[in-house]
Parts: C-alpha cells; sequence; structure tokens
C-alpha cells in the first residue's frame, strides 16, 4: 500500500498536538485524510473498497464494518455498516444493551472499534466536527446558564465577543436567553436539557449526536422537545443521529429508524419515514404514524429480549 500523509485534528488528542503519520500505521483519533476526515481506531486504514471511498461524497457518517468487542469478551456491537447522509435524521432504536450508545461513543471518537473504520463529513478548518448531548444534561452546578454553554468556546480559544455572540444565540435557538444568568438547579429538567442542548449547538458542528437526551423527562416536555429538536434540524441544515428506546419518538423525528438488537449489537433493518416537514403534532394521531410504528415493532420483536428483560445474567456467560 502507497504511504500517504494523515494529519491529526487536535483536540481529539493532546490538544495542540499535530504530526503526521503513514497510512498503514495504526494511531487512534480523527485524521485529515485528503479533504475527508477519518477517524481510525483499530489497524484497519484503508478503505473496504475502492466504490466505498468513492461514494463518499455527501455521506456525513460512514461506518464500514465496525465491531466493538469490550475487554471481558462483551461483543457490544458486531460487524455493523451503517451510513448516514448529510442532512438526513437518523434514529437508532432498540432494547438496552444493543450497543447504541457504544456506537455513539464510537463515533464521537471517544472508545475505539476492536474492527472496522468509521469515516465523518469533511469540515471547515476551525469548526467542530460533531457535538455530543448526553443522556443526562451533565452541567456544572457551580456556574451560570450561559457559563455551562460557553465552556466548549473557552476550551477552543474563542475571543471573548464570539463567544458572547455565539453563546446568546444557542441561548435563543433554544429559548432560553431570558435565564442565562440562572443556575441549573433554579430550572426545571427540561430546561437543564435544553441548556445541554444550546451547550452541543453552540460550536456550530454540523453533526449533532444525542444520546437517550428526553428519556428521563415527562411526555408533555418531551413532546415539545421533540419539536423543537426537529426545527433545529432543519433551520440550521444539520445531521442528527439520535438514540431512543421509544418507538413513536423515533417515527416523529426520524427521515429514517435504524432498528438494533443485542446480543450481539447489530442493525436488524431498517424503515425510513417519508413524511414531509414540518411534522405537526397531529401526525402522532395518523394511521400512517400508526403503520410505521407497527412496522418498527414487528422489527423490534425480531431481535428478542434486551437487557432489560433478562431474567438474570449467567456469570462469565456475556455472548
Ligand atoms: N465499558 C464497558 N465494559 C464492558 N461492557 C460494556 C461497557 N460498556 C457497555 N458495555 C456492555 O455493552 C453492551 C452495550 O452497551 P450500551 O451501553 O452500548 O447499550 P445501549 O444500547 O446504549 O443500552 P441502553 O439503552 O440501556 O443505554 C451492554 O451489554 C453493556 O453491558
Ligand atoms: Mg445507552
Amino acid at each position: 500500500m502507497q504511504a500517504r500523509p494523515l494529519r491529526c485534528r487536535t483536540g481529539q488528542m493532546t490538544k495542540g498536538s499535530k504530526h503526521d503519520v503513514q497510512q498503514g500505521e495504526f494511531q487512534h483519533g480523527i485524521w485529515h485524510y485528503g479533504n475527508i476526515y477519518v477517524t481510525i481506531y483499530a489497524d484497519q486504514t484503508g478503505f473496504s473498497s475502492p466504490e466505498r471511498r468513492l461514494s463518499l461524497a455527501a455521506v456525513a457518517i460512514d461506518i464500514d464494518g465496525v465491531s466493538r468487542t469490550y475487554p471481558n469478551g462483551l461483543r457490544a456491537i458486531e460487524r455493523v455498516d451503517l451510513r448516514v447522509q448529510a442532512g438526513e435524521f437518523v434514529t437508532l432504536l432498540g432494547p438496552s444493551g444493543c450497543g447504541k450508545s457504544t456506537l455513539l461513543r464510537m463515533i464521537a471518537g471517544l472508545v475505539p472499534p476492536t474492527a472496522g473504520a468509521i469515516r465523518l463529513q469533511p469540515f471547515a478548518p476551525g469548526r467542530a466536527p460533531l457535538s455530543y448531548v448526553f443522556q443526562s444534561p451533565t452541567l456544572m452546578p457551580w456556574a451560570s446558564v450561559a457559563r455551562n454553554v460557553r465552556l466548549p468556546l473557552e476550551l477552543a480559544d474563542m475571543p471573548e465577543a464570539e463567544i458572547a455572540r455565539h453563546v446568546g444565540e444557542a441561548l435563543a435557538l433554544v429559548g432560553l436567553a431570558d435565564v442565562a444568568d440562572f443556575y441549573p438547579r433554579e430550572l426545571s429538567g427540561g430546561m437543564q436539557m435544553r441548556v445541554s442542548i444550546a451547550r452541543a449547538l453552540v460550536n456550530d458542528a454540523p453533526l449533532l449526536l444525542m444520546d437517550e437526551p428526553f428519556g428521563a423527562l415527562d411526555e408533555i416536555t418531551r413532546g415539545r422537545l421533540d419539536q423543537e429538536i426537529r426545527a433545529l434540524w432543519a433551520r440550521r441544515a444539520l445531521t442528527v443521529l439520535f438514540v431512543t428506546h421509544s418507538v413513536t419518538e423515533a417515527v416523529f423525528l426520524s427521515t429514517r429508524v435504524i432498528v438494533m438488537a443485542p446480543r450481539p449489537g447489530r442493525i436488524l433493518g431498517e424503515v425510513s419515514i417519508a413524511e414531509a416537514h414540518p411534522r405537526a403534532d397531529g401526525f402522532r394521531l395518523t394511521p400512517r404514524f400508526a403503520e410505521y410504528c407497527a412496522r418498527l415493532t414487528e422489527l423490534l420483536a425480531l431481535g428478542g429480549a434486551g437487557e432489560d428483560d433478562l431474567p438474570g445474567r449467567p456469570s462469565g456467560a456475556f455472548v
């Protein structure tokens, strides 16, 4: 294989470090490869086929034969192939333990696959490739809403005037401009989650990863945030990869729903939700909505029970 230089993107590894490696050499992180930013985790640095490389133009995330086996032998993800096109709203739907968070963490570069490769769409220099909304708000309790939201920009050494502008815009987007000086303890759970979303949106990344962001919220707040996140997706032309256990939430939000199954974590199938934007709340009451839900429920049933449903885990038998 011809040796070609790969350049490390700062931030994923030691902040400020930049160095070249040769193709074929294993390095964990996100690398600039031609005009494509490549996340390389295992020793498979090449594309699995020339066609795969050529057809990457509008692909936001290319997951190519990815597996993740944890050190205890548990096969959390087994040979997953998935492409998310730029501008899609894709949801991963599956029972507890089917590897949804593991897949998201691998895309973000937080854990390495044990096989395969993940590639992300090109992004402008100096711009973050992705934002991550975790399941809980994970706010700093001692800092105001505005200080929580500005954290990623401070870490990126952005000039003060620009930070103030970005924070103002992000808080306005999630409807929290009037509580910028409040502390997290002074907010409701839904508002805290919106702070967390503002913190993810503040760096204007083109790709948004959301791991069950509304899982702990009541039905009414959840429905409202579903509407808000879809509006944001459309307004900012984002690519969203969303995780949920909820069939109805998946249908309401997504352009495509990927159904996963556990032991080992894998993709069972997918359903395209071919409905126009914007989607009114009334969509939830239509026969088509019920039909999408039925198809997803059938697919889920093929995968069997999740870990929530297991009577007990036999010792040492993880796979
Ligand atoms: N650090 C780890 N070490 C060992 N096993 C792990 C680790 N993290 C996750 N797992 C296992 O990997 C499998 C997938 O976990 P993961 O958290 O990705 O599932 P999930 O689909 O996100 O589940 P949930 O819906 O409950 O959040 C589970 O069986 C879990 O026990
Ligand atoms: Mg999870």
